[in-house]
């Protein structure tokens, strides 16, 4: 079901006639989306303003994305400010006088990026508390420049991890992250790198199996790994058999029939990548489903079904991949929800699942960072797709509206966002939850 705002919003004759009654609606932003696999200059044709702190090489990685470093003068399409060296409150003045004369200047669908120290790491209270701030000043300006479009977004890095920065930059800068927005991201050492992390074909010669591919976000996700170069094992339940093979085709992948409610679902897994590929490098636990009803009311079938479609089988797939079937350097994304943060009336069962997988990435990837291999999750907000096609008309309203882009995100932004997660230059980033959210009020 499309969004019927979004698309009044785009015919000129309905905003002209709109803006002409004074109204006080505002159409949401068109959002800024890239078509096309990852190319040598992700940043091309965009300006962008970086200022101090103690990664003054930002610039000239920046420069090598394909971006100009501003003049002065002009549309800024991006703003990178570098608060590492931030030690007090008198580095928050310095971020107010920076960010904020600089705010006309940003096109709409712009970019501002905050870099900082991890605030675990800082040496005083005093330091930690600025470091701190920073995560409200962004989430606040998200919520206050979504309406153009702009994202606001934040990177906390470990000074020995600053050489990983360049590949989250190109995606958060680019535009690629235009639904992601609030969002902090953490850059450590804590997986071990590869020794190669290509920008362009990142995935030539990996194996990805995508759950759930048939449609929406896996369909999505299948056709964007394909496109980097993975070869691509579709797997979804046989009655969605000739969806799954049109997905294959359009990704030159493979298809997996396997009904994952099936109790020997993980061993006919396992067995297909040993035996067709000799292994497995990206595994996305895509597939996911909805039982909603308020926990007083709630059938036990509705409840097994989503503990073991949306828990118990992502944990089983993985723990039989472990036999070193799951290639080093392998990647591991799960499919978390905004619902798995804030909660839901109706969806205890749905929020536990969701929340139990943010708890599992972090505790996988200290367990798997020696092998190199990166286990995260991505937390969708609302994306135009058959489960939220099916949800009643009011909900479904408010769940694209309350956020700070107004709108629903696409299964390719979520897709985009897993696929950065799947390349080797995303060493940096593990055991993290990121939301796709549109910078969601509720959650976010
Ligand atoms: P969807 O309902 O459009 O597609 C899910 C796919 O999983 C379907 O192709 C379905 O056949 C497959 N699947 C379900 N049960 C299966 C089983 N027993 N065996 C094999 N395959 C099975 O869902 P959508 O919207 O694309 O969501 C994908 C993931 O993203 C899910 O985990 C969902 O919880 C999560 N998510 C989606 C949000 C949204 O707004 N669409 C929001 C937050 C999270």
């Amino acid at each position: 079901m499309g969004d019927w705002f979004l698309e009044a919003g785009r015919n000129p004759l309905i905003s002209k006639a709109v803006r002409g009654l004074s109204l006080p609606v505002s159409f949401p932003p068109e959002l800024r989306r890239a078509d096309g696999p990852f190319t040598e200059s992700p940043l091309a044709g965009m300006t962008i303003r970086t200022t101090g702190g103690r990664c003054p090489f930002i610039a000239g990685v920046i420069e090598e994305l394909g971006a100009r470093n501003d003049d002065g003068s002009g549309e800024l399409d991006g703003l990178v400010y570098d608060a590492t060296g931030i030690m007090s409150p008198a580095g928050l003045d310095a971020l107010f006088d920076e960010v904020r004369p600089v705010l006309p200047r940003l096109s709409t669908g712009g970019r501002i990026l905050l870099l900082h120290e991890p605030t675990v790491d800082a040496a005083t209270p005093v330091e930690a508390a600025a470091r701190s701030a920073l995560d409200g000043f962004v989430r606040s300006l998200a919520k206050e420049l979504g309406r153009k479009g702009i994202t606001v977004n934040r990177i906390e890095v470990q000074p020995k991890a600053r050489k990983r920065l360049a590949p989250l930059l190109a995606y958060l800068l680019g535009n690629r992250a235009s639904f992601v927005t609030g969002q902090p991201f953490e850059v450590t050492t804590r997986a071990r790198e590869p020794a190669d992390a290509p920008l362009v074909h990142p995935l030539s010669g990996k194996v990805a199996l995508v759950t759930g591919a048939a449609r929406g976000i896996g369909a999505a996700t299948a056709i964007r790994l394909g496109a980097e170069g993975a070869h691509v094992v579709c797997l979804d339940r046989d009655q969605d058999l000739e969806r799954l093979r049109d997905v294959a085709e359009s990704c030159g992948g493979s298809v997996l029939p396997v009904d994952l409610m099936d109790a020997d679902a993980s061993t006919r897994i396992r067995e297909h990548l040993h035996g067709s590929f000799g292994g497995v490098d990206i595994v996305v636990h895509n597939a996911g489903i909805t039982r909603d009803r308020t926990l007083g009311r709630m059938k036990p079938e509705e409840w097994d079904a989503v503990m073991r479609i949306n828990l118990r089988v992502i944990l089983e797939v993985t723990d039989t991949l472990l036999d070193r079937t799951l290639a080093s350097y392998g990647r591991v994304i799960v499919l978390s929800s905004v619902g798995g943060i804030a909660g839901n009336p109706g969806q205890t069962n749905y929020a536990a699942t969701k929340a139990a997988l943010r708890g599992w990435v972090s505790a996988m990837a200290a367990q798997l960072g020696r092998r190199g291999i990166t286990v995260n999750a991505i937390a969708p907000g609302f994306i135009e797709t058959r489960m939220t096609a099916e949800m009643p008309p009011v909900p479904r309203e408010f769940g694209r509206r309350l956020s700070a882009l107004g709108q629903g995100g696409t299964p390719l932004d979520v897709a985009e966002a897993i696929t950065f997660l799947s390349t080797p230059g995303a060493s940096g980033i593990t055991g993290q939850t990121i939301r796709v959210c549109g910078g969601l009020f509720v959650g976010a």
